[in-house]
């Protein structure tokens, strides 16, 4: 597959956001297409979120008070934050400010962002819900959405095979990075364990949660467009990334 690393051009703006469950790879998944489509870039709303409250704009200092308050940043913060970096890349241009936007989201205010292959990105972090996706497709309409599955007992075997040394924090991942003898430290021979956060139960538990949330996210795009949504199945990252490949050479390249 030697064209799987091939740089390629884009012709025309792709807008595309990653849904899969933790586990699965997104991050992968994203750092590959930057890698192959040098006009696509990656627009992390965390990314964002945390610039702002470092340089302490008027937006980060808002949704500082929301973080330190234990809450969530509220969706038109998200949004504003979004359209505050399109508006910096000059990638959409509108008379309005994006408080007047924000403000009448959904009474007819719809914003086109350019359609030159230079403006093309992947959304991270935001939409992950149905309502969030809504909200979104007022002010920024995406183009592609892809679904990336893989089995659960996959990603739960993948992901639920961290061991670790307690007293020193090493860290052995089963099948890969094993320990000399099972279950103990190569160091010390003391026993391994396993933190809370790698437990197979945990690792259940968050993929059900995501499987709640994303069902009706997804459906919100099938149900704008059918052709908007694609599926993609694999067990493995390399076993997805041409697939994804492929859908963006026929659609942008
Ligand atoms: C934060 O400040 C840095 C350094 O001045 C600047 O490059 C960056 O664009 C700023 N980001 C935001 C979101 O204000
Ligand atoms: C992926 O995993 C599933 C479930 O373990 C298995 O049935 C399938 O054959 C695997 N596919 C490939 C291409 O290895």
């Amino acid at each position: 597959m030697s064209s799987s690393n091939a740089i390629k051009k884009l012709s025309k703006a792709a807008r595309i956001i990653l849904v899969g469950a933790p586990g699965v790879g997104k991050g992968t998944q994203s750092n590959r297409l930057i890698t192959r489509y040098p006009q696509l870039s990656s627009i992390a709303t965390g990314d964002l979120l945390r610039d702002h409250v470092k340089n302490k704009t008027s937006l980060g200092q808002q949704a500082d008070a929301y973080m330190r308050g234990g809450k969530l940043v509220p969706e038109p913060l998200i949004l504003n934050l979004i359209l505050t970096e399109l508006t910096s890349r000059s990638w959409i241009t509108t008379d309005k400010s994006n408080d007047e936007i924000i403000a009448t989201l959904g009474k007819g205010t719809t914003i086109q962002p350019s359609e030159s292959p230079d403006c093309s990105f992947i959304l991270d972090g935001f939409p992950r819900t149905a309502t969030q996706a809504q909200a979104l497709t007022h002010v920024l309409p995406m183009n592609l959405i892809f679904h990336l599955m893989t089995p659960a007992e996959i990603v739960v075997k993948r992901m639920s095979n961290r061991w670790t040394h307690a007293s020193s924090g090493r860290v052995y991942n089963v099948g890969f990075n094993d320990p000399k003898e099972p279950g103990k430290d190569d160091v010390t021979g003391e026993p391994l364990v396993q933190r809370d956060d790698d437990k197979e139960e945990t690792w259940r538990r968050r993929l059900s949660t995501f499987e709640e949330t994303s069902v009706p996210l997804l459906n919100f795009y099938r149900d704008r467009s059918p052709d908007m949504v694609v599926d993609v199945q694999g067990n493995s990252s390399d076993e997805i990334s041409p697939q994804i490949f492929a859908e963006i050479d026929k659609r942008f390249a």
